[in-house]
């Protein structure tokens, strides 16, 4: 029986089943509370509180989960009543028991609306989480004040801090749900809950009233402890702190005044760029997994994997896809480097297993999966190949050959190439449309991000095949056309030469490296390549060389460096001097030295940089080489250069990559830079005719994302 006048079709529908009045949120694909839920929440609430028939109200959600949380989509758009808060505080309130039933994810305002409700209880596969200090935010519907009153100050406030989803037993023990059910039917598991309840006439009971902050020493101690630690590791970040705040306003304060303190921050962090950037980044990186072949096409079978080459990318891949749960053989050109690979894979899970990431039987049922060979006939069922061997097209060429005669039909061959063409690789075998790039990270079993990079030959399937792969290694993958480095290398040599012009012009690598981690990168430019290795980027250079427009700056600070064998933390010396095996490396005065004399060679007279104008040219080149990528079509929308940057580059997630930091700044303000840089170096500093033309119509790079 229905009992108010919902259509079927609500998003919230509420129907008496019994004595219990079953509320049910249908409000697909993960029943985010949007204006139109909490306005049924609050509708149901009232009908069960006005009808003398229900003796207790059921909350579940319709489909995988129980309630996201808030419409992430509706942040930054004017706000429609009623609030979370409101509709919260309504639950709170009903005169009848409110039992939540949850499933799948209770995520932060999700979370907030079962902590509201009387009783909860979960089923296996639950997740129940605060991550809205992953977006910038806290939670804003009394999640701090409740939680803190439900499961202490310290449990709360980890909860918050760390944005992490446990599940329900983990809920169990901390005292976030009531009790597990039996059963994964949660609807089921929920109405026996409710009859329970019924037959033992229990009343509401309001976590407001929750005694879990009656330790008031202990809760003051573990709210202290928690600033102390946010202040060292928050990174720039706002809303860590203000979480802190709101749990202190939870121990001192009556709840109605908690509440509305908890609202104050909540708000200013719903307004702040941080959170624009953060729900940009979250939105970002889903988007990208989008492109016109996963639209349109089915991936091939994946269940086994061949890795060419056992060096430092060959092993890290062969541990993703280990890790994957796939069976994988490496192939190596020789027993003594096969030996060596397969050290290396063991390397990797031997880390694991010291760091506690891993037992000991999970790395033996993870290697029973791997195998090596010399010859490539090994190969003939693989259903995926990935080439990483040497970064040379001869040698790329004479693999591809191999993989050509053992293959199976339909087998998809991809390359880690890392600047080669791929669309010669793919043109110099029989079957090109089988042919794309997998463009892994170091190492490749930790970083997220995967270029798939889509050759002119290489099919829908194939391509669909990248980014199923990605979804199986849990990485982000990003849709990038072929041309020298791709998005992200491609992007990293323009403002690393950037960088460089700012070192020879008069900033020490020092101060560039500190400039660019006050903006928030783990690391510096000059850090990275020590950590890469400098060989890396100056073998690359030489590659160049021939095809370099003579006029174009060439800054000679890096090669001087490798021609010492200065290479980085591998040879204990690069920019850096890295003194018995330190990972941290300290300034060199000879460096110093070499670049004053490199300043000398080039006739520069070294002037003074502060750190913002450091920060603008990095970023200036950044932006116009990734708009330049746009404009080009190798990357679909300026939200895949973001994605590409935050995941491969370590740029600040809460700066939203590069794309979003340029609207939020102003593309004109860009612009105007690029022209002003341009006065000292024409050549170097071309405005992107993307942003030129941006400008000129008054758009910003966003629109290009909702266009595409
Ligand atoms: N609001 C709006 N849309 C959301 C959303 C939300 N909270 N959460 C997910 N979506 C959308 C995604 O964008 C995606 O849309 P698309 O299909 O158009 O690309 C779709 O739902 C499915 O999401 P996923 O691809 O991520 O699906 P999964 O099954 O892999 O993951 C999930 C589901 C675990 C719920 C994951 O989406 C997630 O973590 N969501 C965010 C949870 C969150 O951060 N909640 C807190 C919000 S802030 C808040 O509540 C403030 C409050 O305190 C006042
Ligand atoms: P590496 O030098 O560490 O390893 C290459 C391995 O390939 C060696 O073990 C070598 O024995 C093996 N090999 C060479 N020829 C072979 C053949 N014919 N058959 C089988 N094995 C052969 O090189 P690295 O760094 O692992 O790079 C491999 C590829 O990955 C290159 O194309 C590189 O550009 C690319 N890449 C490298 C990244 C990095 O950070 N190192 C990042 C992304 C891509």
């Amino acid at each position: 029986m229905t009992l108010s006048s919902a259509p079927e079709t609500a998003v919230v529908q509420h129907a008496l089943r019994g004595s219990v009045l079953v509320v049910t949120i249908d409000h697909a694909p993960v029943n985010a509370l949007n204006a139109a839920v909490r306005r049924g929440l609050i509708d149901a609430i009232d009908a069960a509180d006005a009808n003398a028939a229900v003796r207790a109200v059921l909350i579940v959600g319709a489909g995988r989960n129980f309630i996201a949380g808030a419409d992430i989509r509706e942040f930054g758009k004017p706000a429609v009543p009623p609030s979370l808060p409101e509709v919260c505080n309504r639950i709170e309130a009903c005169g009848k028991p409110v039992i939540a039933a949850i499933h799948g994810a209770a995520l932060g305002g999700g979370l907030e609306v079962a902590l509201a409700s009387h009783y909860r209880i979960a089923v296996e596969g639950a997740k129940l989480g605060l991550p809205e200090v992953q977006l910038g935010l806290l939670p804003g519907a009394g999640g701090t004040q409740r939680s803190a009153r439900l499961i202490g100050a310290q449990a709360a406030l980890s909860l918050m801090l760390s944005g992490r989803h446990v599940g329900a037993q983990d809920a169990l023990r901390l005292g976030l749900v009531d009790r597990v059910g039996q059963s994964d039917d949660v609807f089921a598991e929920g109405l026996a809950y409710a009859h329970e309840l019924i037959a033992t006439h229990a009343a509401p009971r309001r976590t407001k009233n929750a005694r879990g902050l009656a330790d008031k020493e202990a809760s003051a101690a573990a709210i202290a402890a928690a600033r102390a630690d946010t202040q060292k590791t928050a990174r720039g970040l706002a809303s860590p702190l203000k979480i802190v705040d709101c749990v202190e306003a939870a121990l001192n304060l009556p709840f109605d005044e908690g509440l509305r303190f908890e609202r104050e921050r909540f708000l200013e962090c719903r307004e702040s760029p941080q959170r624009a950037g953060l729900v940009h980044a979250f939105f970002a990186e889903r988007e990208a997994q989008k492109s016109p072949e996963t639209r349109g096409a089915q991936p091939r079978a994946l269940r086994s994997a061949g890795v060419l080459g056992g060096g430092t990318m060959g092993a890290g891949i062969a541990v993703a896809l280990l890790d994957a749960g796939l069976a994988v053989t490496m192939i190596e050109r020789d027993d003594a480097s096969l030996e060596r690979g397969r050290a290396h894979v063991e390397k990797v899970y031997d880390g694991s297993v010291e760091k506690g990431r891993m037992t000991p039987e999970a790395k033996a049922r993870a290697l029973q999966r791997f195998n090596g060979d010399t010859a490539y006939d090994a190969l003939a069922g693989a259903d995926l190949v990935i080439e990483a061997v040497f970064e040379d097209m001869t040698v790329k060429k004479a693999v591809f050959a191999q993989l050509d005669r053992v293959c199976k039909p339909g087998a998809v061959l991809a390359t880690n190439t890392s600047y080669l063409d791929i669309d010669e690789i793919a043109a110099s075998i029989t079957r090109p449309q089988d042919v794309l790039g997998l463009h892994f990270f170091s190492p490749a079993n930790i970083m997220k991000l995967l270029e798939v990079v889509v050759p002119a030959r290489v099919t829908a399937d194939v391509v669909a095949t990248g980014f199923e792969l990605a979804k199986k290694l849990r990485k982000v993958a990003v849709r990038a056309g072929v041309c020298d480095g791709f998005i992200g290398n491609r992007m990293l040599a323009v403002y690393r030469a950037a960088a460089d012009h700012l070192m020879e012009d008069g900033a020490s690598p020092y101060q560039v490296d500190q400039a660019v981690r006050d903006f928030g990168f783990p690391m510096g430019p000059y850090q990275v390549i020590d950590l890469a290795g400098g060989d890396i980027g100056w073998a690359a250079r030489k590659r160049r060389a021939a095809t370099r427009d003579p006029n174009a700056r060439y800054v000679r600070i890096g090669d001087a460096l490798c021609e010492r064998g200065w290479l980085g933390q591998k040879t204990g010396r690069g920019f850096y001097r890295y003194e018995d095996g330190a990972r941290i490396g300290k300034p060199d005065a000879e460096v110093e030295a070499i670049i004053d004399a490199e300043r000398v060679r080039a006739g520069v007279t070294p002037r003074a940089f502060s750190d913002e104008q450091i920060v603008r040219r990095y970023m200036a080149a950044m932006i116009n080489e990734g708009a330049n990528i746009v404009h080009e079509g190798i990357a679909q929308r300026p939200l895949d250069i973001d994605a590409t940057l935050m995941h491969g580059f370590g740029f600040p997630r809460y700066r939203g990559g590069p794309m979003h930091y340029a609207d939020s700044i102003g593309l004109d303000t860009v612009l105007a830079d690029i022209r002003e840089f341009a006065k000292e170096d024409p050549l170097f500093w071309r405005a992107s005719p993307l942003i030129v033309d941006l400008v000129a119509r008054g758009k910003n790079f966003a629109s290009l994302n909702q266009a595409a």
